[in-house]
């Protein structure tokens, strides 16, 4: 396993551009396979939970490829495979599959994703909302076996606005005779884009971004070319590195929209922000204030992928700070972390009590999560000296070549590759 090598210190300066978002093209992905004709996905980045995904739509026969930026997905001869233990457990957002396999083959198995390493990850809600839809659900030991031979549409009324319960209801409903309603439903820009990317193909959807998203069930959809939303969490996350350091970066193709809570919080911080269509100018002297609350919450409330690099920011703040984590019920296993860094948190179940210190210390972290390992990095970018971040992997599923963009900013970061490792112990 990979990891990086971090000198500490440096001020973050110059120009990001932003690309397609992971949680947006994750479920069109899995939409693609509604589709039997080719369609091309713009700027989007080989991110390993992206290559993950269109591997599975290989593995059934489909064509999946990026050429430079573009991916491209041909779905027309994909046949039905369960989707078995392995992928769940490689890419837990496999389950997002389940209503585009049943709106195309009328059937789905899906072996259960399990937990991870933020929380138990049920989908009671997704079961709940398909079931609704006609759907037989059998629950073996192994797999959820869904039978869609009566999928009608209907009137869903979710019991908490879960992104990807709601994505999975509208991939159901999408060649669905009828019309269906989900109420209660995420909110989140990535509802919106995948409300978009189904209406290029020539399905009916509104509604997304509200309460309420009707989808009227069509024949057919036909290919298109789609530039997915950009990817907030990325953007939020380069934001607050720069916070934490010092300097000023802006962000090109930037979705301001779905940064509003995380720009409020920063500016809150002392940060300048100023925005100009979408393009985002954040500068920082590096000494910033608390944020006496932060509660994370369903959008628009602040992300909860977000929780974590700005626990880290506040760590060396002035001041207290409280984080509630009112979404996972485990996304604080980086603070352990943290605190062998110097920061001073205090953990009570859901919540974080921050007090600021000068400055974090060097030291020898591991990330066990996405997000964790993306606070881990800032931390070390602005800690004392050198610090050797391992868990890479978890961190290469939402950032491509993170270590690439910081460099280009001004950062001391490198990747080690395990390979070299092997390969040296090979040679000897
Ligand atoms: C999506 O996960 C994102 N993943 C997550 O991003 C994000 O943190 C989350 O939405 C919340 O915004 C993708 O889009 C691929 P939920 P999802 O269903 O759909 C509970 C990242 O770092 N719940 O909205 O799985 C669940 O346990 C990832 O990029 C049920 O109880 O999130 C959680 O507590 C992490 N039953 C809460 O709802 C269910 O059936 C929110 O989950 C489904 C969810």
């Amino acid at each position: 396993m990979d990891k990086f090598i971090v000198m500490g210190g440096n001020r973050l300066n110059g120009e990001i551009t932003l690309h397609a978002a992971k949680n947006a093209v994750l479920p069109l992905l899995s939409c693609c396979l509604l589709c039997e004709e080719e369609v091309v996905l713009r700027d989007c980045q080989p991110l390993s939970d992206v290559k993950k995904m269109t591997e599975i739509i290989v593995r059934m026969g489909g064509k999946a490829y990026f050429e430079n930026d573009d991916l491209h997905v041909d779905c027309s001869n994909a046949e039905f495979m369960p989707i078995d233990a392995e992928l769940t457990k490689s890419i837990r957002s496999s389950i997002f599959m389940l209503g585009s396999l049943l709106g195309r083959f009328g059937k789905a198995e899906v072996s259960y994703p399990g937990g991870c390493e933020i929380g138990k990850r049920p989908i009671d809600i997704h079961i709940a909302g398909l079931q609704k839809l006609g759907v037989k659900i059998a629950e073996t030991e192994k797999y959820i076996v869904c039978d869609g031979k009566n999928l009608h549409s209907g009137i869903i009324n979710l019991s908490m606005p879960s992104v990807g319960a709601t994505e999975n209801m509208i991939m159901a409903a999408v060649l669905t005779k009828g019309s269906t309603v989900i109420n209660n439903a995420a909110k989140e820009p990535e509802i919106i884009d995948l409300q978009n990317f189904i209406n290029a193909l020539g399905g009916k959807v509104k509604g997304a971004g509200g309460d309420t998203i009707i989808v009227e069930g069509v024949e057919r959809l036909h290919g298109c070319k789609y530039r997915p939303v950009s990817d907030r969490i990325a953007a939020g996350t380069y934001l607050t590195m720069c916070a934490a350091c010092g300097g000023e970066i802006v962000l090109n193709n930037c979705d301001i929209k779905g940064l509003r809570s995380v720009i409020d919080v920063l500016k809150s911080c002392g940060c300048r922000i100023s925005e100009e269509g979408d393009l985002l100018r954040l500068s920082s002297d590096g000494k910033l204030r608390n944020a006496a609350l932060l509660r994370t919450g369903p959008f628009p409330a602040f992300p909860t992928d977000m929780q974590p690099q700005v626990c880290a920011l506040l760590s060396v703040a002035d001041g207290v700070s409280l984080i509630e984590e009112t979404v996972f019920e485990n996304r604080f296993k980086y603070v352990s972390q943290l605190e062998i860094m110097g920061a001073d948190i205090a953990l009570d179940g859901r919540r974080a009590l921050i007090t600021g210190v000068s400055r974090l210390h060097a030291n020898i972290i591991e990330a066990e999560d996405l997000r964790g390992g993306a606070a881990l990095v800032t931390a070390a970018l602005m800690a004392d000296g050198v610090s050797t971040v391992y868990g890479v992997e978890h961190i290469d599923r939402g950032y491509y070549k993170i270590e690439d963009e910081l460099t280009r900013l001004g950062a001391d970061i490198v990747r080690v590759s395990n390979k070299l490792f092997q390969k040296r112990k090979t040679i000897a």
